[in-house]
């Protein structure tokens, strides 16, 4: 009889213990349930505004905590050029990030936003920032598991300042030099592009063996998440001109545009973003077909389909004539965070009244946000969501620096020595008694970075820390040998000096995106001029910063050698490292030599096939020692 009550009392005190614990317990936040229960949870959770909060992604220029909080952003970006000032710390931008953060999570289900950055050569809009060659220059190197270790470094100099997302890489496969965008591919080469996808287990990590295929992953808190990009064809459109029409048969699309998007996705990339260009006429960002249709559905891809920069607006021509029938068909085609990026409450009005009238159905809905949870939870961004100081050692250090210089030698590509090969003029003696430097790229470290660094189109000058390649050159020659910089010497003057041989460095200037498209491919002023002024009377190595093959044919018999540097970063050294021979040119071209733009398009396999230097070519040198 006595036990009775005692029962009673313990089946009240469980009942009170569950309704605390229900109170506070939330599966969404325990880390100790699988992803899949913890989205179901918290998506279970979310009213409608929630859910279209997390599709929208802000530039930082319009956010503030007040409208992370008020309309529920899921992400935001810091959009080439849009940060804190050019020269800020990355205690800054951690304090920047961490500060629309704090809106996030003062919501009511506290879900932490994801920020994202161009991180496509390094962390490159941030000052100080480690600077490694543009992909082209990567192609060069054919070297997959250096690629894998620049992916590492740029992971950590990303982290270093708060930033867990970066939207790279750019796997597009450039069929014509005259796109503005084409540094930003690895190769005319599909074969090349699949390889260069090492990396993503770089930025990300390695995915372990027993992955589901398709699922997105990240090995921890010193790796970002990557974007392979832009699905797809980008890198086919007519002419190169940006943003335009891939004419290509499905068997070409997938032959030449797709292969790379496998291996990324094997790989398990956590987000792939979506091309402006349109593929025989179809914008991409309409194209349900080929994102739910093969991408989601056939590849089974599970991380989010992200669109580009104002993507939905340029669905239409004019960009934005109808943003109602624009955000129909991107999200309908099945892109599931918008990069807006000013008006999102055009767009959050325009989507919920959408859904609201049934145009676009819940369950399109649904599989966004789950999406884009599943990437949340699967990066640890609810267990960090704020990042603290401890990884900023990593931005610009001395190792990444040493890697960079790496990259930057194995990208040189070496496509004439001399007369003959019996009388080379590479490896240059380091003991000459007057050497000339001239050149417009020699002594600039923007230059010699190129577009998406620090600015959106890169700027000329000393816009960050690095080492010119005159000043690499100052370090390496035998300290009797006098360097003479001039950067656009008159041809009395070089006649008048007694010169041992001439350096000299030129090419095109930062550009990025359409600005770079190019229809004549032509050095600009006076870089011409300086090839024919200096090699007229010196011995001259003509070292070439451009971001594709350029128009070199009529200057060839004056120049002595010829070098293709691409677009090498921050780390001029590596230059002078394999001028003088301290190690040897090992890199090959990762695209075809015109002679004249009027062969263009003109690539590896084609028919008709009549290059200056073909594709793969490139001479190989041995480094000397004691020189
Ligand atoms: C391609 O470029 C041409 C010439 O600028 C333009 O008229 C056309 O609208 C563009 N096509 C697309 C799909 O962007
Ligand atoms: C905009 O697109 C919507 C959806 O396709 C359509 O109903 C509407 O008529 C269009 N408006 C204009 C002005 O063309
Ligand atoms: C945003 O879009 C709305 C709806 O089209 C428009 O009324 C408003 O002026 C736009 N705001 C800005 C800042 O462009
Ligand atoms: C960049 O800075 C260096 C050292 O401060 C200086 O020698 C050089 O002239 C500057 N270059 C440019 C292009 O401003
Ligand atoms: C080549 O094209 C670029 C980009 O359109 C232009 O700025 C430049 O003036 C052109 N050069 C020549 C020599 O036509």
């Amino acid at each position: 009889m006595a036990e009775a009550p005692a029962v009673f009392i313990g089946i009240l005190v469980l009942c009170c213990w569950i309704a605390v614990a229900n109170a506070e317990y939330k599966i969404y936040q325990d880390p100790k349930q699988p992803i899949s229960k913890r989205v179901k949870d918290l998506l279970g959770r979310m009213t409608l505004e929630e859910k279209i909060g997390q599709m929208t992604q802000i530039d930082r220029l319009v956010a503030s905590e007040e409208v992370m909080k008020k309309y529920y952003i899921g992400s935001m970006l810091s959009a080439g050029g849009s940060g804190p000032p050019p020269t800020a710390s990355p205690q800054t931008w951690i304090d920047m990030v961490n500060g629309y953060q704090k809106g996030s999570l003062s919501t009511r289900l506290k879900i932490p936003m994801l920020f994202g950055i161009d991180a496509v050569h390094g962390n490159s809009a941030v000052y100080r920032a480690t600077i490694f060659p543009h992909n082209v220059g990567l192609g060069a190197t054919r070297d997959p598991e250096l690629v894998k270790r620049i992916g590492a470094a740029t992971a950590l100099e990303v982290r270093a300042t708060g930033i867990p997302y970066a939207f790279a890489p750019c796997i597009a496969v450039c069929r014509d030099p005259r796109w503005g965008r084409c540094y930003e591919s690895y190769s005319e080469d599909p074969k090349i592009v699949r390889a260069m996808t090492e990396i993503i287990p770089g930025l990300q990590g390695d995915i372990p063996a027993n992955s589901r295929k398709g699922v997105p992953f990240l090995a921890g808190q010193q790796k970002v998440l990557a974007t392979a990009k832009h699905y797809v064809g980008d890198g086919g459109t007519t002419k190169g001109i940006n943003e335009n029409n891939t004419v290509a048969s499905r068997h070409d699309l997938l032959r030449i545009h797709m292969p790379a998007y496998y291996d990324s996705i094997i790989k398990g990339v956590g987000t792939i973003m979506i091309s402006y260009s349109s593929w025989n006429g179809v914008k991409m960002h309409a194209n349900r077909d080929l994102i739910t249709g093969f991408l989601k559905n056939t590849l089974r891809f599970r991380g989010f389909v992200i669109s580009d920069w104002q993507g939905l607006d340029r669905i239409t021509s004019p960009p934005h004539a109808n943003y109602t029938y624009s955000i129909i068909a991107g999200v309908g085609a099945g892109i599931d965070m918008i990069m807006v990026p000013y008006n999102y409450t055009e767009f959050i009005d325009g989507l919920t009244s959408l859904v609201k009238n049934n145009f676009i159905p819940m369950s399109r809905i649904d599989d966004a946000v789950k999406r884009i949870l599943r990437v949340k939870f699967t990066i640890g961004l609810f267990e960090h969501p704020l990042a603290d100081y401890s990884m900023t050692k990593y931005l610009g250090s001395q190792e990444h620096r040493e890697l960079a210089r790496e990259a930057v030698r194995k990208s040189l590509v070496l496509l004439k020595n001399g007369e003959s090969a019996n009388k080379p003029l590479i490896p240059l003696p380091k003991k000459a008694s007057k050497i000339l430097v001239a050149g417009t790229h020699a002594d600039n470290i923007g230059n010699q970075c190129g577009g998406w660094t620090i600015q959106l189109q890169g700027q000329p000058g000393n816009v960050t820390v690095g080492t010119t390649i005159l000043t690499a050159i100052r370090n390496t020659v035998h300290p009797e040998t006098k360097i003479v910089f001039n950067e656009n010497p008159h041809p009395g003057y070089v006649k008048s000096n007694e010169f041992s041989y001439a350096i000299i460095v030129v090419g095109e200037p930062p550009y990025s995106l359409t600005f770079g498209d190019n229809t004549n491919l032509t050095i600009p002023d006076p870089g011409p001029s300086i090839i024919t002024n200096v090699c007229a009377s010196v011995k001259c190595v003509v070292v070439l910063i451009t971001g594709r093959p350029v128009v070199i044919q009529p200057y060839l018999a004056q120049i002595d050698a010829l070098v293709a540097a691409w677009l090498p970063g921050t780390e001029g050294q590596g230059v002078a490292d394999v001028l003088f021979g301290d190690y040897g040119f090992t890199g090959t071209l990762p695209r075809t030599w015109f002679k004249t733009v009027d062969q263009l398009p003109m690539n590896v396999g084609d028919q008709h096939y009549d290059p200056l230097f073909p594709f793969g070519y490139g001479l190989i040198t041995e480094p000397v020692r004691g020189n």
